[in-house]
C-alpha cells in the first residue's frame, strides 16, 4: 500500500457534505432504478467512499457485500473494475442482483422485448397461472389475467439470462399493480374504494418498465465499456452473487480486501420488511429460475423471509446470550438496563439482533485479508421510544474483536428520498458511515 493511513483518512474526510447528503444524486441512476428494493444505499454517497478506498488499496480490489440487497454496492464496485461478491437471504435480492451483475447485449434485450410483447399481445387465454392463499385479496382478477399472460410469455423464452431480466420487470410490475400499498414495505391493502376506482394495466406497466430497464442497462454497460471493464462480451473481473444466511456463514472460499455494506437495523419485523416487500413478486417467479440452491420455504407465509433474517424470530434463550453480548457492548447493556421488566421484554429483540449481527461479523472476518477495509453505513432506531445507538454498538463489537474504527463520516437523511427506510420508522435523520481497518 503506497498511501499512508493519514492520507487515506484525509481523502475520505474531504468528501463533501453535499455529496454525502445525496444532493448530487441522480434519481435515474441505473443502480437504483431497476427495482425499488427497500433501504438501498444511495450510489452517489457510497461511490466516493468506494473510490477512495479503492485508491487506498492500489485499485486492486475484491469487494464483499454480505447483505447485498439491491446490489448497489456491487454495481458501484463494477464501475471501478473490482471483483465483486454479494450474499443475501432474500431470493428477490438474489434475482435482482444476478441481473444487475450480468452482461447483456443491447440487441438481445431489444429482440427479446419484442418477442415477449408480441407473445403477450397474441395471448387470448384467461387462465391464471399461479395460486396462493388470498390471491384475490392482493390482485384484481383483471390484473391476475394480465400477469399470467406476462408469465407465460417470459416462460417461453429459452434463455435463462433473458428470463431473469424480464422476471425483474415483472416483479416491479407486481409492486405497482397489486392491491398492496406502495407507501409502506409491510403488506397493507389499499382501501376497497380505491381498488375499485383504480385504473391499472399490468400489461402497459410491464411494457414501460421493460423499456426503462433496457435503457438503464444499456447506459450502465456503456459506462463499463467506456472504462474498459468489458472485453469480449464479458465483465473482465469476477462478479458473483449467492443466496445465503450471513448469520450462518459466507458461502465462498474467496477472500476480500474491501467490505462495503449497509446491514439491516433489526426492524425487519416491523418497518423495513424486506421479506414482505418481496412476497407477492416471488409468488409469480419460479424458484428454478432464481436459484435451486435456495434452502428456505420462503413462500410458507408472508413473514417467512423476515423471520429468518437478522433480528427475526429465531428462538434463542436471551439468558444464554445476554452476558457475553453485554460484555462486548456496554452501550447495549445500558440501553437494556434503563427499562422496567415489561419494557425490557419488548426490547429483548434488540439483544437478539445485536447477537446475530455480532455472529455475522465473526463469519465475515475470516474472509477479510490483512489490511482490508470495512465500510458500514448504519443508522439508529427507536425501541420503546429510546434510541438504539447502532453506531456505538457496532464500534464496540469491532473493538471486542481487536478492530478499531479507522475513520467515520456522517450524513443527513433527506426526508424527500422515497422510498427510504427512514421515512417509515422512527429513526434519527443521521446515518453514519463507519470505516474499520483489519490490520492483522
Ligand atoms: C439495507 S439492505 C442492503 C442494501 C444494499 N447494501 C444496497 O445498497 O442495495 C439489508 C439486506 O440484508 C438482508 N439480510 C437480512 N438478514 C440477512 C441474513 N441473515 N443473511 C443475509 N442477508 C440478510 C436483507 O434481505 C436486505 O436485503
Amino acid at each position: 500500500m503506497n498511501k499512508t493511513n493519514k492520507i487515506i483518512k484525509k481523502n475520505i474526510k474531504a468528501i463533501s457534505s453535499e455529496t454525502l447528503n445525496g444532493e448530487n444524486y441522480s434519481r435515474n441512476d441505473f443502480a437504483r432504478s431497476i427495482l425499488n428494493y427497500p433501504a438501498v444505499m444511495v450510489p452517489s454517497v457510497q461511490e466516493p467512499i468506494i473510490e477512495r478506498l479503492s485508491e487506498a488499496l492500489d485499485k486492486n480490489v475484491s469487494l464483499l457485500d454480505p447483505f447485498m440487497g439491491a446490489s448497489n454496492t456491487l454495481v458501484t464496485g463494477m464501475k471501478y473494475g473490482m471483483n465483486v461478491f454479494g450474499q443475501d437471504i432474500n431470493p428477490l435480492s438474489i434475482l435482482l442482483s444476478q441481473v444487475k451483475t450480468t452482461f447483456y447485449q443491447k440487441d438481445e434485450l431489444i429482440d427479446a422485448e419484442q418477442r415477449v410483447m408480441s407473445s403477450i399481445k397474441s395471448d387470448i387465454s384467461d387462465v391464471i397461472e399461479v395460486s396462493f392463499t388470498n390471491i384475490n385479496k392482493w390482485f384484481t382478477v383483471d390484473v391476475q389475467i394480465d400477469l399470467s399472460k406476462i408469465y407465460r410469455a417470459i416462460r417461453k423464452e429459452p434463455n435463462l439470462r433473458i428470463r431473469k431480466f424480464f422476471w425483474v420487470a415483472l416483479a416491479e410490475t407486481i409492486r405497482l399493480t397489486s392491491n398492496d400499498r406502495t407507501s409502506t414495505f409491510k403488506m397493507h391493502m389499499r382501501p376497497i374504494e380505491e381498488i375499485n376506482a383504480r385504473q391499472v394495466s399490468a400489461l402497459k406497466t410491464f411494457g414501460s418498465i421493460s423499456k426503462k430497464n433496457i435503457k438503464n442497462f444499456v447506459d450502465f454497460i456503456s459506462v463499463l465499456l467506456e472504462k474498459g471493464h468489458i472485453k469480449k462480451g464479458k465483465y473482465t473481473k469476477n462478479a458473483e452473487v449467492v443466496w445465503g444466511d450471513t448469520n450462518s456463514g459466507i458461502n465462498t472460499k474467496r477472500t476480500f480486501n474491501l467490505l462495503v455494506t449497509s446491514p439491516p437495523y433489526g426492524d425487519n419485523q416491523t418497518t423495513v420488511t424486506y421479506g414482505q416487500f418481496s412476497y407477492l413478486p416471488l409468488q409469480w417467479i419460479p424458484l428454478e429460475d432464481i436459484d435451486t440452491a435456495i434452502e428456505m420455504d420462503y413462500l410458507k407465509t408472508a413473514q417467512e423471509i423476515d423471520a429468518k433474517s437478522l433480528g427475526g424470530k429465531v428462538k434463542v434463550n436471551i439468558k444464554e446470550i445476554q452476558d457475553s453480548i453485554f460484555d462486548k457492548s456496554k452501550t447495549l447493556k445500558k440501553f437494556i438496563n434503563q427499562f422496567n421488566v415489561e419494557e425490557r421484554k419488548k426490547a429483548e429483540k434488540v439483544i437478539r439482533f445485536i447477537h446475530e449481527l455480532d455472529n455475522s461479523i465473526d463469519k465475515m472476518l475470516p474472509r477479510m485479508r490483512k489490511d482490508s477495509f470495512l465500510a458500514w453505513t448504519i443508522g439508529n432506531r427507536n425501541v420503546n421510544k429510546q434510541i438504539v445507538r447502532n453506531d456505538l454498538i457496532l464500534n464496540e463489537l469491532f473493538e471486542s474483536k481487536g478492530i478499531e474504527l479507522f475513520t467515520g463520516l456522517e450524513r443527513d437523511i433527506l426526508s424527500k428520498r422515497m422510498p427510504g427506510r427512514n421515512n417509515f420508522s422512527n429513526m434519527m435523520s443521521k446515518e453514519k458511515i463507519l470505516i474499520y481497518k483489519k490490520i492483522k
